[in-house]
């Protein structure tokens, strides 16, 4: 069995934090969205992934992820030249994939629960398909499926303005190597794309086995902003843990569960978890609230922040205001706040600069 996972696309969702970066590698508590999945991948005993990359990101997928040594994976890298479907990435993983069955995972996906019995329900029952769904209070916004008592797929419709139920199709799918055969008699939609779920659908139509199967514990389509906060949010509750590597001075307070990594140094300054800071970040006379994620290489000074995202190199400084639910992107730099408004909500792409005047 291999796996892909599509970490192409055009990611427009998450502008101005995209336009210079992949949104797959977005940090989720200091750990890019794409690992995850690898590891989750991983960790159902598939090491053979080909990662799909588009041009203009596909350098710094690369880069950033490497050849798999570090997840115990071997990572294969397909380029995608325009982002024409999900099914399109599919066929031009054809020679990467070979005649195996596999497992298709999308890369801005964070899903709790683990992929090992889906896999041995898809292997025991000889399945040509099986998706896995979740219940979602806005399904117009997902690909969803219309399901029978036992499992079986009946239909499925990609953003549909009338959707037939409330079970949105998580982005993780397991194929027989007869889903090559569906996509190859499939159209482009009307958007453009060679959409999985037409190539679905093809099957059912076909009478193949196609079911499905709902997941357990959250599941966050991390493609907005405030889906990402909250997925930090999740992942710093049930996994952040108390590891100190830097320096903390005498006139500063940690309290519950932090994370500093090494040579970072809190300066005169209160963090009251979960939080997680990164290597060689300066904290000075600031206060840290929780569900923050500080990457490496941040400078705080005399900064009031919680529930927010802090990319790698961001620098805010002399903000008197408490910064909540914000997302700021690598280098991005917020100085001075010299009147007071009543609160800051920020989004700040990469190389960004903010001044409150
Ligand atoms: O998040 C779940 C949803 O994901 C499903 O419910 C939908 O059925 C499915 O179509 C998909 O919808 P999105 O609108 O979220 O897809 P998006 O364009 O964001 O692409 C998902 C991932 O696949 C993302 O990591 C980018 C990558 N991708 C996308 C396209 C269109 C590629 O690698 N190549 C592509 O051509």
């Amino acid at each position: 069995m291999k796996a892909i996972i599509l970490s192409g696309g055009k990611g427009t969702r998450l502008r101005p934090l995209t336009y210079t970066g992949a949104k797959q590698l977005v940090p989720v508590a200091n750990k890019p969205i794409l690992w995850y999945g690898i590891e989750s991948i991983v960790r159902a005993g598939i090491t053979d992934i080909g990662i799909i990359i588009s041009p203009e990101t596909g350098d710094e997928v690369r880069t950033k992820t490497g050849n798999g040594d570090r997840f115990g994976a071997n990572i294969s890298y397909i380029l995608q030249d325009q982002p024409l479907g999900l099914a399109h990435a599919v066929k031009i993983a054809q020679p990467f994939l070979g005649n195996d069955p596999f497992v298709m995972y999308l890369g801005d996906n964070l899903v709790q629960s683990d992929l090992n019995l889906f896999l041995d329900d898809f292997k025991s029952n000889h399945l040509d398909a099986l998706t896995l769904l979740c219940p979602v209070p806005n399904p117009t916004a997902f690909g969803v499926a219309e399901v029978d008592e036992s499992g079986r797929v009946t239909r499925l419709v990609e953003k549909p303005k009338v959707p037939p139920s409330n079970l949105a199709l998580v982005g993780i799918y397991m194929f027989a190597p007869l889903i090559h055969d569906a996509i190859a008699n499939i159209q482009p939609s009307a958007r453009g794309e060679l959409e999985i779920t037409d190539a679905i659908q093809y099957l059912i139509n076909a009478q193949k086995n196609v079911e499905a199967r709902q997941i357990e514990g959250w599941w966050l389509d991390t493609g907005k902003k405030d889906d990402l906060l909250e997925a930090n949010r999740v992942i710093l509750d049930t996994c952040a843990d108390t590891d100190m590597k830097g320096e903390i001075d005498e006139s500063s307070q940690v309290i519950g569960r932090v994370r500093i990594g090494a040579r970072s140094r809190i300066i005169n300054s209160t963090i009251r978890g979960p939080v997680i800071i990164g290597d060689d970040c300066v904290i000075e006379n600031s206060f840290i609230g929780p569900y923050s994620s500080i990457a490496s290489d941040v400078e705080l000074l005399n900064v009031d922040l919680e529930h927010s995202v802090l990319l790698q190199g961001a620098k805010i400084t002399d903000v008197h205001q408490r910064i909540v639910d914000s997302l700021v992107g690598q280098r991005a730099k917020i100085v001075e706040a010299p009147r007071k408004p009543k609160a800051l909500r920020f989004m700040v792409g990469d190389d960004s600069k903010v001044e409150i005047a």
